[in-house]
């Protein structure tokens, strides 16, 4: 069989997803029982971080060390990938000696070239088109707090950028609605939105989006390699701040979502981030338990059945 890679929740079928989310519940609990777990012994995570990260990071090296694996940090300023090692190269060496290779990056062409090369299986800790693993923590938050998502309906206020892409996927994956309202300009890619059909569906105006939505989601309104759009955007997404406003729109029991790092006073007010409504720690903690669900369906597919 071919081997199988994450670089987007398209790569995973709905039922797949699913089976990720119900480990993943397992393993959050067997973490809190203390019980030793130990499903990828000896197994080897190589880290490709060619962006910041605080709980990416954390979350695949403490994942690998609590499934008995190791996880191995690797940044461009000390490697050859900085130098100018072919990506395609580095795959095939880094595939030799590891078991997964989790990749935080640019360009998305860059992990796919990275994964037509690789032995084993390539995750996406972040691309500039998307970021799949924040979806796996967001949907388990979901369920944890309020269970099934399907028919839901979840606003997105703000930039069109990887988070907004990896929800429209989550979107059609998961079985919800996606209310997206971003300002001119800075709409989400125009195919995946037609792609997803009747799951993702643009407005103007920030208050039509959120209205009756079970969940609110925004994220950062310049991304990481976006330092020098700052001010253009701060004055562009002026209108897009979830706020009071917002809240008093969407349903009285929905939740507020954010991948984090966040801007107070920028794309979220400070009462709502710190607001009985927002989630965003548990949807933080639950990084790690989501991507142990996905290494051991990548890694060691028949370890959830041996538990
Ligand atoms: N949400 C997220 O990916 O955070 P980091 O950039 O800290 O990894
Ligand atoms: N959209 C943000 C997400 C950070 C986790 C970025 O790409 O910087």
């Amino acid at each position: 069989m071919s081997t199988r890679h994450f670089l987007s929740l398209l790569d995973l079928s709905p039922d797949e997803l699913r089976g990720i989310m119900a480990r993943a519940s397992e393993l959050k609990a067997i973490n809190r029982s203390g019980e030793l777990h130990e499903t990828l012994k000896n197994r080897i995570l190589a880290m490709i971080f060619e962006k910041s990260s605080t709980r990416t990071r954390m979350s695949f090296e403490a994942g690998m060390a609590q499934l008995g694996g190791h996880a191995i940090y690797l940044s461009p300023r000390d490697t050859q990938i900085g130098r100018g090692e072919p990506i395609e190269d580095t795959a095939r060496v880094l595939s030799r000696m590891a078991d997964a290779i989790m990749i935080r990056t640019f360009e998305h062409s860059k992990i796919e070239r990275f994964a037509a090369y690789s032995e084993v299986p390539v995750i996406n800790a972040l691309t500039d088109l998307y970021h799949p693993c924040q979806l796996l923590a967001d949907m388990l938050t979901w369920i944890e707090h309020r269970g099934d998502i399907t028919g839901k309906t979840a606003a997105w206020i703000g930039d069109g950028n990887n988070m907004c892409h990896s929800y429209i996927n989550a979107a059609r994956q998961f079985g919800f609605r996606l209310h997206i309202a971003a300002p001119p300009g800075y709409s989400p890619d125009a195919q995946l939105v037609a792609n997803a059909g009747s799951c993702a569906v643009l407005f103007d105006n920030p208050l039509e989006a959120a209205a009756d939505a079970d969940l609110v989601v925004t994220d950062v309104w310049a991304s990481m390699g976006q330092e020098e759009e700052q001010a253009r955007r701060i004055k562009a997404f002026a209108d897009f701040q979830v706020n009071a406003a917002v809240m008093s729109a969407v349903r009285p029991d929905a939740l507020f979502m954010h991948c984090l790092p966040a801007h107070r006073g920028e794309e979220v007010s400070a009462a709502v981030i710190d607001g009985p409504q927002s989630v965003v720690w548990d949807e933080a903690e639950n990084r790690l338990h989501a991507q142990k669900a996905l290494l051991e369906f990548l890694v060691a597919p028949g370890a959830s059945t041996s538990s």
